[in-house]
């Protein structure tokens, strides 16, 4: 079975759900999107559903930044780690999609911080935790350190991740602060 079949067989939910929180806070379908650990693309999908029209993706696996192509989606596509210390984003993004790639075995929390280089003032993030990486407590800890340094949450709801498997997520939207609390 191929990945997309794999998610789609177990009613993967958190993406459309992602894309429907970031229409509720950004109304300018002109806006210009990025979704980070953008795998096939069935989290831009979303984000075009929702009336998007300027979506761009990252990945670090060109297998899936092939199969992301192909979908003819996303505007730009580029390989980036986003567990490096260096994001090769020319581009400061209107607001940035983290869909089911935030976890212990994916991106690290420290990418959330990272990701402030490449928002604009009062950019938004939209980033989603499933039920494994809400267990693990230092994982949270390090989310939360950050995201109460240099964000406002807007948002947080919780409902199906993989309801094929019975595993939920939490969607965050979070709103970068102009000036950094200290
Ligand atoms: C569960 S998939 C989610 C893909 C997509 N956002 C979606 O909702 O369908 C996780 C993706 O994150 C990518 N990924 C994992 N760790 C990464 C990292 N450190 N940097 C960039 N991409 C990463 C994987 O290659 C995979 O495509």
């Amino acid at each position: 079975m191929s990945y997309d079949d794999e998610l789609k067989s177990n009613n993967y939910s958190t993406p459309k759900r992602c894309a429907k929180a970031l229409k509720k806070y950004l109304t300018d379908s002109n806006s210009h999107i990025l979704d980070i650990g953008c795998g096939t693309g069935l989290s831009g999908q979303e984000i075009i559903n929702v009336g998007f029209k300027n979506v761009d993706g990252t990945d670090f696996s060109d297998k899936m930044l092939y199969e992301a192509k192909n979908k003819n989606i996303y505007k730009r596509l580029f390989n980036l780690d986003l567990n490096s210390n260096f994001y090769n984003v020319n581009f400061n993004y209107n607001a940035i999609v983290a869909a089911g790639i935030i976890s212990p075995h994916h991106a690290n929390p420290s990418c959330l911080e990272k990701c402030l280089n490449i928002l604009c003032n009062s950019g938004l993030l939209i980033f989603s935790l499933n039920d494994h990486a809400v267990e693990n407590k230092n994982f949270m800890d390090k989310i939360f350190m950050i995201v109460d340094k240099n964000f406002e949450i807007l948002e947080k709801t919780y409902g199906d991740h993989l309801p094929g498997i019975k595993l939920n997520s939490f969607v965050y939207v979070i709103k970068k602060l102009k000036i950094k609390k200290y």
